[in-house]
């Protein structure tokens, strides 16, 4: 089968696609990817989601936003380079707000996009796993246990979007033995920091991050949420690492005196710090960690959590994922696979639900 899986995620930067060509032998799924591509929002959508992310945008806007979100994925869909016909299109959607155990809303019509491309639409992965208790998230996990254990390695799979989470792999683990979970920002507040001083949309390779030093009252503030203690399962985003936070944060540490570089260190060493305390305390075996999503490319932020590593105890190897950038796309086509195969999608042990279900709707084209 041939799936598109279609992920936006918390950053907001782009509409990214894999193409996937999925199949199984015997108990084994086989997920190759076909083609990737980048897209960005059109302009009113993105306009549109900021607002709704920071809670000033009007009911009749809260309800275009789901049929934008169609259109443009629709247009990614249509401008596609890889041809072959696609059995399925799987979107995650844009989340507006994340409320474990109660709710969770991913903004995108399911239906008006399958109507718009006459192809099948997995969609709404959330909404079962959270009826029976669950976080809804960490969702990748199940696609890191088909794809990334290894025989005699224990791994960590770490994505590092505008949040970061981990996917604790033990050698030949089968998925019951895998635990997963969010530990915090990934480069939200990087990303909050850099706008706020140099007026930029992230930190190419962590350079100016690396040019400045932490402001010890600023990290201390910035770590001392009770979130990072919280025993898993646990999930986070937006409404608790927000953008009005960070903002607040900035204000209250930088000083005109001070250079401006210390406020991009010293959220990168939250990140930093958050990822490798996590993985001290859950994961102190871990020889190997793949590292995907954006962050990966954040060369400091890599850097830092390698030495936070040493300094605990932990001696792992730091390496990007091949598909650093694609993965959690392919991760969505590889569960809409599962949802048309009526494969459950959660791990239970990782959600917190109360058993595996199958995960979404399908709109049939
Ligand atoms: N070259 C780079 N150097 C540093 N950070 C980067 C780079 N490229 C992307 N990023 C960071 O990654 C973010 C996007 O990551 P992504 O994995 O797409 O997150 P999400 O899933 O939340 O959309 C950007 O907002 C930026 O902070
Ligand atoms: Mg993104």
């Amino acid at each position: 089968m041939v799936i598109a899986g279609i992920m936006t995620g918390t950053s907001v930067d782009a509409i990214d696609m894999a193409i996937c060509e999925i199949s199984n032998k015997g108990d084994r799924h086989m997920v190759s990817l076909c083609s990737f591509e980048t897209r960005p929002f059109s302009d009113d959508t993105r306009e549109l989601i900021m607002r709704a992310l920071a809670g000033s945008a009007s009911m009749e806007e809260l309800c275009d936003l789901p049929f934008f979100l169609a259109r443009d994925y629709a247009a990614v869909v249509r401008e596609r380079s890889f041809s072959e016909p696609l059995s399925g299109v799987a979107i995650h959607g844009q989340t507006l707000w994340h409320h474990p155990p109660v709710s969770t809303w991913q903004a995108a019509s399911g239906p008006a996009l399958a109507a718009l491309l006459s192809i099948p639409v997995i969609h709404d992965f959330r909404s079962a796993d959270i009826a029976l208790g669950g976080q809804g998230a960490p969702l990748v996990p199940v696609f890191d246990a088909a794809t990334l254990v290894h025989p005699t390695v224990d791994r960590v799979a770490l994505n590092v979007g505008g949040m970061a989470n981990i996917t604790i792999l033990p050698r030949n683990a089968s998925t019951v033995d895998v635990w997963a979970f969010d530990t915090g920002p990934g480069n939200v507040w990087i990303d909050a920091g850099i706008r706020s001083t140099f007026g930029k949309r992230y930190d190419t390779d962590g350079h100016i991050g690396r040019a400045g030093r932490v402001i010890p009252p600023m990290f201390q503030e910035c770590t001392s949420f009770p979130y990072y203690n919280q025993d898993p399962p646990k999930s986070t985003g937006r409404e608790l690492f927000s953008e009005s936070e960070a903002r607040r944060l900035i204000t209250k540490y930088s000083h005109p005196s001070s250079p401006l570089e210390d406020v991009v260190t010293t959220m990168t060493e939250v990140t930093a710090w958050s990822v490798a305390d996590h993985i001290k305390r859950y994961a102190p075996t871990t020889t190997e960690i793949l590292v995907s999503g954006g962050g990966s490319q954040n060369s400091y932020l890599l850097e830092r959590i390698g030495v936070l590593l040493r300094e605990a105890g932990v001696e792992a190897t730091i390496v990007v994922h091949e598909h650093w950038n694609a993965k959690e796309a392919m991760a969505f086509a590889y569960l809409g696979w599962r949802t048309i195969n009526g494969l459950p999608g959660n791990l239970p042990r990782v959600t917190g639900a109360s058993r595996a279900v199958v995960l979404g709707s399908i709109a049939k084209a």
